[in-house]
């Protein structure tokens, strides 16, 4: 049976809007940032498919960090408290950072992440996200580039999981899990 073709996958956007959305914020991005030091940092895991697409699609020499974070749990998730899983390699100092996210949903860890950053002495600070669900945001976070606004539904694919499955769907699927 295959893996992307499955009753309780629904497709909610498909690889060609997938491709056609990211060169449209790369092309933005691209001049946007022309003249400028960029430093892609990317979100580990789930943003490492958006990442790896994005930047090929910014025409402009850039440097390409990562950082895993992890949450301590529900009750810490509701604080906003996130724990530094793989910090980066690589200095923000001066830098123009972009944050490659797959998905803004409470806006909680980026809203650490980017208090996280700036402390760093970036020049600037901005970020990217392939998908908001603003339902769900309990902290304000400017996003400068985003490329789908979905409904509050359970999305798995190109990069987003259910218990680390599913990731490697080439689109954005609605999971419907069995009830129970
Ligand atoms: C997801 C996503 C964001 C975060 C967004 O990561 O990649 O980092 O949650 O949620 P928030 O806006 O409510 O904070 P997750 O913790 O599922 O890890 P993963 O990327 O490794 O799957």
């Amino acid at each position: 049976m295959s893996e992307f073709i499955q009753p309780n996958l629904k497709v909610l956007i498909d690889r060609a809007q997938i491709q056609e959305r990211i060169q449209q914020l790369g092309n933005q991005i691209t001049t946007d940032y022309h003249g400028k030091s960029l430093a892609l940092v990317s979100v580990l895991k789930g943003a490492s498919l958006f990442t790896s697409d994005l930047m090929r699609c910014v025409d402009l020499p850039l440097t390409v960090d990562f950082i895993a974070v992890s949450s301590y749990g529900a009750a810490a998730k509701s604080s906003g408290e996130v724990r530094i899983l793989k910090d980066l390699d690589t200095s923000l100092k001066g830098r123009d950072v972009l944050v490659v996210e797959d998905i803004v949903d409470t806006g909680l860890t980026l809203n650490y992440l980017l208090d996280n950053f700036r402390r760093r002495d970036a020049a600037s600070v901005q970020v990217a996200a392939l998908l908001d669900k603003p339902e769900r945001r309990l902290a304000h976070v400017d996003v400068a580039y985003t490329g789908f606004t979905i409904p509050n539904e359970f999305v798995v694919g190109y990069g987003l999981d259910y218990a680390e499955r599913y990731r490697n769907l080439p689109y954005i699927a609605v999971l419907q899990l069995e009830e129970s």
